[in-house]
């Protein structure tokens, strides 16, 4: 078999086939960086993924994890529970905006959006509207990879090969991305807030009272860093109350700090019914999500016999002591050591790092929030995704930072306690690279 295809660790959401001609294998890291075994270091542009906003390996958690792992490695969470689950629900919730008071624990992003979604489903069915059951996305949102994030989703590579098993009853919004009216924003866009109509135009298609929930992304991240336009988010609430429609934020994200608060929510003074958290919950060092519920919401679900079930839906690793003692020492971190205040004295710097490349030769539109940023650049003819996959490679390789690439946008998710000297540094070298991009 060829070199490039026989290795048997098929990778996620990446080209293997390219992949194994040169692979980029990292095997340690500290802080901001990466180490490979070949002892390279790599400035880390991306926060993991998006995940690990107070950096690699940080003491505090890397304790928590080992105490934990040797107290309690596991325990079953049905019908028995343990105390660091619980203990985090308790801080999670605190942290939450007014009335999102219940946590239910996933191990995913992903599994956060399915959860959220059918918790939404099961709220109008126990309030007697089971005929509450569409669901509304967004185009170019991204809620993961089960069915139905896939389903409310809105990235049309993902939904494709799948396109017949999405489930029934979902629309989508438009999304709000339009380079003849926003590009080069900084922050958020001042176009775009009647996007937001597009709800009520699907309210009176299908009558509002057969609408379960909407989900977006406060801030689309996957699609390439999608900031809602001014008054935007503020318009969805207005609609969803007016119809008696669940609100649902998609924060895998945006929430912990990545927007300069706990939770997007508080940013944009939007509070949704329902958020779905995991990334940054853990600093991405053990997988875990968690969906937050409005007290109501909750309040529902808990009728009929009590030694009944209200909700059957859980996972085996609903709560894992390992992952919540994780979660635990992340958000002491982010009390102790103020990061969500880091991440918002941070922003200016990020902004004007990137949009220096307004009228570089490739580049079509730069976008930011918080800590979230892109710089998108022209598709080769009839290649698109080619030159962003070349900026990635050779960022690795030329200059050792690992940026990441979705098709031609270059996305950014600096450390929500980068160094400002090693973030211009880092800005410095896509620079470079992007210089002798063809
Ligand atoms: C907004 C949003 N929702 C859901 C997910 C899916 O999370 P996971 O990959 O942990 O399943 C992601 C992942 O990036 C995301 O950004």
């Amino acid at each position: 078999m060829s070199a490039a295809l026989d290795n048997p660790y098929w990778m996620p959401f990446t080209a293997n086939r390219d992949f194994n001609q040169q692979p980029r294998v990292i095997s340690g890291a500290a802080g901001h960086w990466y180490t490979t075994a070949d002892g390279k270091e790599l400035y880390d542009t991306f926060s993991g993924l998006w995940t690990s906003g107070i950096g690699h390996c940080h003491p505090k958690i890397v304790a928590a994890v080992q105490e934990q792992v040797a107290t309690l490695d596991y325990c079953m969470g049905f019908q028995v529970t343990n105390n660091k689950a619980i203990e985090l629900a308790d801080r999670v919730t605190a942290l939450a905006p007014d009335r999102l008071n219940h946590c239910f624990f996933t191990n995913s992003g992903s599994e956060s959006v399915d959860t959220a979604l059918k918790i939404a489903l099961g709220y109008h069915r126990a309030r007697g509207e089971g005929n509450r059951t569409r669901l509304i996305g967004r185009e170019k949102g991204y809620h993961g990879v089960n069915f139905g994030g896939m389903s409310v989703g809105g990235i049309v590579p993902n939904r494709k090969v799948f396109s017949a098993a999405l489930i029934p009853g979902v629309d989508h919004l438009r999304h709000t991305l339009d380079l003849e009216h926003n590009a080069f924003s900084r922050g958020q866009p001042e176009w775009g807030a009647h996007l937001a109509e597009d709800l009520e135009r699907l309210c009176t298609l299908h009558d509002g009272s057969n609408i379960a929930a909407v989900i977006v992304e406060p801030v689309s991240g996957s699609a390439g860093v999608i900031p809602p336009p001014v008054a935007y988010l503020e318009r969805l609430r207005e609609i969803c109350d007016h119809h008696g429609i669940l609100l649902i934020f998609d924060e895998v994200i945006t929430a912990f700090g990545r927007v300069g608060k706990a939770f997007g929510a508080e940013r944009f003074g939007v509070t949704p019914d329902i958020i779905t958290t995991a990334k940054g919950l853990t600093n991405g060092v053990i997988p875990m999500g968690a969906v937050l519920v409005r007290d109501e919401i909750y309040e529902a679900f808990m009728q009929g016999p009590a030694h009944m079930i209200e909700l059957f839906h859980g996972y085996t690793y609903s709560g894992h002591p390992v992952a919540a003692a994780a979660g635990l020492a992340t958000l002491d971190v982010y009390e102790e050591e103020g990061t969500f205040a880091q991440a918002t004295a941070l922003e200016q710097h990020f902004e004007d790092l990137l949009h220096a490349f307004k009228g570089h030769k490739h580049v079509i539109d730069v976008r930011n929030f918080g800590l979230m940023g892109a710089i998108e650049m022209a598709p080769r003819d009839g290649l698109p995704g080619a030159r962003g996959a070349e900026a990635h490679k050779r960022c690795f390789w030329d200059e050792n930072l690992v940026v990441r690439a979705g098709m031609d946008t270059l996305q950014f998710s600096p450390f929500l306690n980068s160094d400002p000297d090693e973030m211009s540094r880092s800005f410095e070298a896509v620079r470079r690279v992007m210089d002798t991009l063809e």
